[in-house]
């Protein structure tokens, strides 16, 4: 019989993770089906207790239940306490475990342009301080990078997400006015934000004039798959990578989790590049 496997979250009719999780099922023969459940804002509690009854292994989570779901967790392990969001629930030794797969998803995904080795000596802008940054923060300073700054609108958000998870070196909150007239400074650049996500493709998180050539701009949005900040960037002589390599490494890694298997990755970031949209 085949495990139980989702996504939760609302609304949930545009995920990909289905697609990508279940094709991953198929060709590790493994025994598992995901589906997406829409969960109304006033059942997540019901919800949780059918898929607890249904002896489901595992789910991802997604807007607008990331935090919501923490209370009905046996466990939540030191990302996501850190983070304070959980994407992936496992079901393990007869407890339900919240995990978050998003920062090291992404930092997983930087591996497709740069060295683990070379990542610790980038100096790295962030752009934006919400929730996605704050899962990305917490994984880059992980992964042992120690020069970061974080560029935000409102620039007491960057300050007080570096304040809240420690770390020594060069890490500063500044404003966007900051970012852009330091430019050159950077070896990535990283968008967070939602600005550039379709519909409003025309806009960047931030003006890339002063951008030097071979630094690596990366953006986590995938729809459309190269952003106008991507783009202009790309056009300074900057190399791009897009959101796709995120969202298939965080689901990687949640699949993981519920099998043990590393699925193939380039297979999935394919996929996913041809169904974009
Ligand atoms: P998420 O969880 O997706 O990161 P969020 O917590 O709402 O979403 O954070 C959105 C981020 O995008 C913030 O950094 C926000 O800046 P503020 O903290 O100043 O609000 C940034 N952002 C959203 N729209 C923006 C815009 N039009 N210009 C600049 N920054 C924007």
């Amino acid at each position: 019989m085949k495990s139980l496997y989702g996504v939760i979250g609302y609304p949930i009719e545009h995920s990909k993770s289905p697609m990508m999780h279940n094709a991953w099922f198929r060709n590790e023969n493994f025994e598992g089906y995901y589906h997406p459940f829409k969960i109304e804002k006033n059942q997540l509690g019901n919800a949780i207790r059918g898929m607890k009854a249904l002896q489901m292994k595992g789910w991802n989570v997604t807007i607008p239940y990331k935090e919501a779901i923490i209370p009905f967790l046996d466990e939540v392990d030191a990302a996501a306490v850190a983070i304070g969001a959980v994407n992936t629930v496992v079901y393990k030794n007869g407890k339900w475990v919240g995990t978050n797969t998003d920062g090291d998803g992404f930092v997983a995904s930087l591996s497709l342009k740069r060295t683990k080795e070379q990542l610790k000596t980038s100096s790295i802008l962030l752009i934006g301080a919400g929730g996605a940054a704050k899962g990305i923060y917490y994984a880059l300073v992980n992964a042992g990078v120690n020069n970061i700054h974080i560029a935000n609108r409102t620039v007491e958000r960057a300050s007080s997400l570096i304040s809240k998870i420690a770390a020594d070196g060069n890490f500063k909150g500044i404003s966007l006015d900051s970012a852009t007239e330091q430019l050159t400074q950077y070896d990535i650049i990283i968008n967070t934000t939602s600005v550039g996500m379709y519909p409003e493709i025309d806009s960047v998180p931030i003006e890339v004039t002063n951008i030097k050539a071979g630094t690596l701009a990366v953006d986590i949005i995938y729809n459309p798959l190269e952003t106008a900040f991507l783009k202009a960037a790309k056009e300074r002589g900057a190399e791009t990578l897009n959101g796709v390599g995120m969202f298939v490494y965080q689901g990687a890694l949640a699949f993981e989790h519920w099998t043990g298997i590393r699925p193939d990755i380039e297979k999935a970031m394919t996929m996913i590049e041809l169904n974009q949209g």
